[in-house]
This record gives C-alpha cells, structure tokens and sequence, in this order.
C-alpha cells in the first residue's frame, strides 16, 4: 500500500505551457480498504505544440491522470492547468478547448462512423452548417473515408481507435489527450495514427498521449515522463533519459544455446550478461570504456567456447530505462 502524501505547491506559472501538473496527489477511497493512492505528488509541464508521453505499466496512475486533467476526477491535491484553465472548475470553457480519447472508445456500434460523429458534433455544438465538412475532414484524416457509412459495431478494433480520434478532433481541440491511442491494433492503423499524432503536433497542436509501449513513446513523445505506481520514475527526452542507463550493450549470436551457456560462464566475470533469446548474449559495455576494444577482449575471452555466428551493437531503449529506475521490465 502506498503512503498518502500531499505536498502543497506554489500556482501555475509558465506562459506558453499548454498542460501544467504540480505536485498532484490522487487517493481513492475505497469502502471496506485502505486509502490507496493513485497518484503521488506529479508535476510536469507541456509546452504548446508538443506530443509529450507519459509511460507507465499497468495500474501506474496513467488513466487517473488524464481524467484529473480533464476534469472529470477533482485531485486530492496538488495544482493543475489545462490550456490555463482549473479542470474540474472551469471544465465548461475548457470542454471547449481540449478532446479526449478515452481507453475504451465507446462507440454506438449501431451508428455508422458518420452517424457516430455527426452526434458527437451536434452534442459538442459544432455549428450545423459546419458539421457536414467537418466530418467529412477528419474521416479523410484518419482515412476512413470510405467505411463512413458502415456501421462501427462492423469495424476492426484499429478501425475504432481511428473513429474516435477523428471523434476528437471533430471541434478543433487546442489540446488533445490519447488514453493509449493504438492499445490492441493492427500495425496499419497504428501507423496511421502515430502520422496523424504527428501532424497535429506540427499544426501546434498539444498532445498528451499515455502509453506502456516503449516503440510508442519511441517514435513519438519529444518528452517522456516515465511513473510507476503512481510517481514520477524518470523524465526527459528520449536521448536524456537514454543517457541515464547503461550504455550501448554488445549482443552476440550463437550456433547453439549451449555454447552461448558456456560463453556465459566465462563472461559474466567480466561484464553483466543477459539472454535476450535462445543462443544469444547481451553484454553490457562498461562505462567509459571503447566499444571496439571491449568486443576484442569479449572474443579473446570466449576464444575456447567458438560458435560465433553473428555480434550487434544495441543502444539503450527506454525499456532499459525503465528496467533501470524500476529493477524491472515495463511488460511482462
Ligand atoms: N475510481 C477508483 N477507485 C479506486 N481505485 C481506483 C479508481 N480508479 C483507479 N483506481 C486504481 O488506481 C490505480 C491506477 O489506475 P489507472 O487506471 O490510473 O492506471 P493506468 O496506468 O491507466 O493502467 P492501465 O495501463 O491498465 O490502463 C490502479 O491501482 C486502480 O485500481
Ligand atoms: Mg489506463
């Protein structure tokens, strides 16, 4: 069970930031248990027009975060502002402002895609004379175009990730939050949505999305703000948060997995092993010491055992990050 804290924190400052999170606690009260706290004292900022990624395994806080952002669940403590607005008191005029698409993308299956963002738009005020354009704009952007007047009960699961990011982007919003935006779809779709992602931050647009895919937040987050039971565990941009860890680690094939066993043996005395796979080995390379040279003394070293069919190098991924903040991997 985690401790319950709230720190109070000076207001929001910083001018140009789109989202701003100080010292935010959430602790939910659950009958017949122990408080349990969610969030523990987060902050972060966002600056406008950047996809920022928050990233955290399962039950980290990443969906009561968002909500806390978008008003629906008031913190415990802390302070929080949306394109300068308090969430849960301005939440009409922010509603204005901002989208969300949620984990669970509930959709009226019985609708077409059309029918499901025509109502949406109504619902959101989009002025009727511009509903019709409007519609027809984000269906092209997510390239939807032509399932327009399917039904959405008909469509894959990437299919509906996609409709409920055209849903969002129906009223225009300066800042829009993608509760795990591509979870459990097709490679297709989740390339479609990453350029959209991208394209939207190049239209100044502010992107929060959450994700627990490491390739995601890879690909897109500038920043990345990695939690873990609730609490910040690291922050940075890819290439500061990379440079936090171990550097770059040597990865050796062999013909058969027993010879990479016996190479084990033999290398563990000289640098930490792990087996990235059956009949292969992954050494890290030391700080402050030349890859090259290490690779002779790894080869000198595993002269008797023979059996090298292959070596790379690998850098540092933000699932080593993580591994290195947290004593474990980000996924089972
Ligand atoms: N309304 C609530 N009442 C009590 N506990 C809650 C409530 N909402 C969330 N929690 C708990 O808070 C923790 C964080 O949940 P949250 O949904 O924010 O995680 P998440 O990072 O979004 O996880 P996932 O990757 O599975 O979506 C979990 O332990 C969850 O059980
Ligand atoms: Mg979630």
């Amino acid at each position: 069970m985690n401790s319950v804290s709230t720190t109070p924190l000076p207001p929001a400052t910083l001018k140009d930031a789109a989202v701003e999170v100080k010292g935010v606690n959430v602790v939910f009260h659950r009958r017949g248990s122990e408080p349990y706290q969610a969030v523990t004292n987060l902050s972060f900022t966002i600056p406008q027009g950047t996809v920022f990624c928050l990233l955290g395994p399962n039950g980290s806080g990443k969906t009561t975060t968002i909500n806390v952002l978008n008003g629906l669940l008031r913190p415990t403590g802390g302070d929080v502002r949306v394109s300068g607005l308090d969430p849960t008191r301005d939440r009409r005029e922010l509603l204005r402002r901002i989208a969300l698409v949620p984990q669970e993308t509930a959709l009226y299956n019985e609708l077409t895609g059309a029918e499901n963002l025509e109502f949406h738009a109504k619902y959101y005020g989009v002025a009727p004379r511009e509903v019709r354009d409007r519609i027809a704009h984000v269906l092209e952007l997510v390239g939807l175009t032509d399932r327009a007047t399917h039904r959405t009960g008909t469509y894959s699961g990437g299919m509906q990730r996609r409709l409920a990011l055209a849903r969002a982007l129906l009223t225009d919003p300066e800042v829009l939050f993608l509760d795990e935006p591509t979870l459990g779809v097709d490679v297709q779709s989740r390339q479609a949505i990453w350029e959209r992602i991208e394209q939207l931050a190049d239209e100044g647009k502010t992107v929060l999305l959450t994700t627990n895919y490491m390739e995601e937040a890879d690909a897109l987050g500038r920043e990345v703000h990695i939690i873990d039971h609730g609490a910040t565990v690291a922050h940075g941009t890819q290439a500061e948060l990379k440079a936090m860890v171990q550097g770059s680690r040597v990865v050796l094939e062999f013909a058969a997995p027993e010879r990479a066993d016996r190479a084990r043996a033999v290398l563990d005395a000289v640098s930490p092993t792990t087996v990235p796979s059956e009949g292969s080995l992954s050494i890290a390379v030391p700080r402050g010491v030349e890859t090259v040279a290490f690779l002779r003394q790894v080869l000198d070293e595993i002269n008797a055992v023979g059996g090298v069919t292959g070596f790379r190098f690998s850098e540092p991924s933000l699932q080593d990050v993580f591994l290195h903040f947290t004593g474990r991997a980000l996924r089972d």
